[in-house]
């Protein structure tokens, strides 16, 4: 089994102040520990070179990711930043495709896949969020609605670029309801993603491939999600603001690997 990944979606939440005293919270819980659990924070944007100087510090167990990037490379878009500026300031990851960005800011699998690309031409790892909304999983719409989604991003990937992609499957129904999927869902779910990255591009992409769970996993659920097979670690929102919570969700991960 390989190591988790646990990342924290702050979304937008905190102010200067409260997202320091988060960022050394959590540097303080970590200090006495070497996880090998792989730890993102995102928080918004505005924040990127706070959460860059402290994951550059000696010692950091922790990367630092953001929430969006532009689908244009540069030029005269306003209030846009580009994968390029995100490099340039050390962001080693970005989440793309989030329910909420597709929801409130119309982003289609075709401007995902263009963010994808211009992150992994600037090496920043694409978090690519997918997942279905009750109503088409009441109609068993849920599988289709997903391998749609994969099929219009990731699946126009070259296997080099693929090999950079994380994908976390978000039921929206889940987020930031405090109703999560069962461990039984998000493993059957993951296990379709995973199959359908085997097909497209074979048997060791799929086990290689980060594939994370996100919506309501929190410190109680977290050992329970993460002892699913195919579950390769979270995507964590409201639990991801409080570093005692967040704490608990990489413990999690880290038992498992260790009981492996
Ligand atoms: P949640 O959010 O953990 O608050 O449900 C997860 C996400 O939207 O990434």
């Amino acid at each position: 089994m390989k190591p988790k990944i646990v990342i924290g979606n702050w979304k937008m939440n905190k102010n200067f102040d409260e997202a320091e005293d988060l960022i050394s919270e959590i540097e303080e819980k970590l200090a006495d520990y070497n996880f090998e659990t792989e730890i993102v924070l995102c928080p918004p944007l505005v924040y990127a070179e706070l959460v860059t100087d402290h994951a550059n510090e000696e010692g950091s167990q922790f990367y630092a990711g953001v929430q969006n990037v532009s689908e244009y490379e540069n030029g005269a878009y306003t209030g846009e930043v580009s994968a390029e500026m995100l490099a340039g300031m050390d962001v080693s990851f970005c989440i793309v495709g989030h329910s909420e960005r597709r929801k409130y800011f119309g982003e289609t699998n075709e401007i995902v896949l263009k963010k994808m690309l211009r992150l992994l031409a600037n090496d920043i790892v694409p978090v690519m969020c997918c997942g279905e909304s009750l109503d088409e999983r009441k109609s068993g719409k849920h599988f289709e609605i997903v391998q749609k989604q994969l099929e219009e991003s990731v699946y126009k990937l070259t296997p080099e670029q693929m090999e950079r992609v994380i994908i976390a499957y978000e039921p929206i129904w889940a987020i930031g309801t405090g109703e999560t999927a069962t461990p039984a869902q998000a493993q059957e779910m993951l296990a379709f993603i995973r199959s359908l990255i085997e097909k497209k591009f074979g048997t060791e992409m799929a086990v290689n491939t980060y594939i994370l769970y996100g919506g309501s996993c929190n410190a109680k659920n977290a050992l329970e999600l993460f002892s699913q097979q195919d579950v390769d670690g979270g995507l964590i929102g409201g639990a991801s603001l409080k570093a005692d919570d967040f704490f608990k969700i990489i413990e999690a991960g880290e038992t498992v690997i260790k009981e492996n």
